[in-house]
Parts: structure tokens; sequence; C-alpha cells
């Protein structure tokens, strides 16, 4: 059985104030049960995250580098991040893709590096309108899943998280519908079980695009929609309170 997961991604967005409004929230609210939480904010403020957020909510980076460590102005490491107590990382979420050029090899060597770090990372897939309109959602998808699980050995496959995140539905207000959303995560769980049935069956997918209170309860009840990758509603954080309700 699969533990719902659902992780804020604040992007580049929040401030002391906000991470600081959250630690006062959550210190006196009960979490629901049986529900994985986490929070990726940006790199400044991940270590008091991490100090004043509670420790049964992960915290996570939004990117990390490809390389170990070296010469690379600006980048961050996997084993700093490891190092400030981070546990997870999101890596090809489509922000990175189509704004920073991150192919499917920047996408497998940041997973790579990720996992030598010991993180887990958040492997995200997603069609763009123009793709899903000509009908190649899922050749899309499968394409960006298999860049990454082929190259990876099984045991390294077992440590992702995967969100299928449509890039028409991010931060547009428009989600897919559960139908089409379960549609995808259905093709993928299909895909993970030709690699390996166990790892069909134990892998979190989650979806992401415009998920809110009001609609999460429908898609996070679809049989393959293991939680939520959540965007604009996890800066609000009475709004991503009640989707992890919802999920519980
Ligand atoms: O990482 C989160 C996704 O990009 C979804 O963002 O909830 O603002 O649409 P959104």
């Amino acid at each position: 059985m699969r533990a719902p997961l659902i992780a804020g991604n604040w992007k580049m967005n929040g401030s002391l104030e906000l991470v600081e409004s959250f630690a006062e929230t959550l210190s006196h609210t009960e979490l629901p049960a049986g529900v994985e939480l986490a929070l990726m904010v940006p790199f400044p403020y991940l270590s008091v995250a991490r100090a004043r957020l509670p420790k049964a909510m992960a915290i996570g980076a939004q990117t990390l580098s490809d390389k170990s460590d070296g010469a690379y102005t600006g980048e961050v490491s996997g084993s700093m991040l490891s190092d400030l107590g981070m546990q997870m990382v999101l890596v090809g979420h489509s922000e990175r893709r189509t704004l920073f050029g991150e192919d499917d090899a920047a996408v497998l060597a940041r997973v790579q590096a990720a996992l030598s770090a010991g993180l887990k990372p958040v492997l995200c897939l997603g069609e763009t309108l123009e793709e899903r309109d000509a009908e190649q959602t899922e050749a899309v998808v499968l394409g960006q899943l298999e860049a990454v699980m082929d190259a990876l050995m099984p045991e390294q496959r077992r440590t992702l998280v995967l969100a299928y995140e449509p890039v028409w539905a991010i931060g547009t207000g428009r989600t897919a519908t559960p139908e089409q959303a379960q549609q995808v995560h259905a093709a993928i769980r299909a895909r993970l079980a030709q690699y390996d049935a166990g790892l069909a069956e134990s892998m979190q997918i989650l979806y992401g695009g415009s998920m809110k209170p009001d609609n999460a309860a429908e898609l996070l009840a679809q049989a393959d929609i293991d939680g939520g990758l959540i965007g604009g509603a996890s800066l609000k954080v009475d709004d991503f309170l009640a989707i992890c309700q919802s999920a519980g």
C-alpha cells in the first residue's frame, strides 16, 4: 500500500517570515496521520525550514547541480543538501526543463547526483499543451520516464518519487480532470510494471498542476494518484494543510 505524499514547492517565492508563519501554525496543528509531507523551499531557506518545521515534514530543494563539487560558481551540490539534513530534491521540473534548458540527459545527471548524495529525487514529468493536442502525451511522459529509468539500477529506481505535471496546468488555474490525470498515471504505472511489478506497486506518483483545496480530494481519490506536488497553494499554510487533510 502506498502512503500518500503531499509536497509543496514554493518555487522562487517565500521569505523568512513565511517559514516562520508555517512553523507557528504547524506547531499547534495535528498533522494528518498516514500522510507523508514535504516542502521544497528556495536554497537560502533550507536550513531555517529544517530547524523550524516539524521533523515529520521532509524538507527538500528544488534542483541541484549535476556535479559533486568544484569550480561551478553559483551551483549547489547534493552532498551540501544532505549535509543540511535535506531528504528530497525536485529534478526535471518543467520550469527547469523549459526555462533553464535541462534536457533528458541533464535531468538524468541530476537524478544520479541526488542518488549519490543519498537524496530522494522527485522526478517531474509532463507534456505541453501542443504535445497533448497532438496526442503525444503518453509518448512524451513515458519518454521522459525512460530517459531516467533505463539508466538506473533496479535498487536505484525504487528510491524515486514521480510527479506527473502537465505543463498546461501549472500555475494556470487549469487543472487536469481527475480522469485525464488518472489516465496518464495509469500509463506511467503500467510502464513501471515492465521494469518490475514490485516497483509499479510501490512507487508514489504525485499529480501537480493547480491542485488546490477545492479539487484535491477528487484528484487524490484516483487509483493511481498517490499525492500532490503543490505550487501556488503551498504558499498559504491553510490551503496546504487543507490539501494534506484531503489526502488523509
Ligand atoms: O511544482 C509544482 C507545480 O509546478 C504546480 O504548480 O500548483 O502552482 O500549478 P501550481
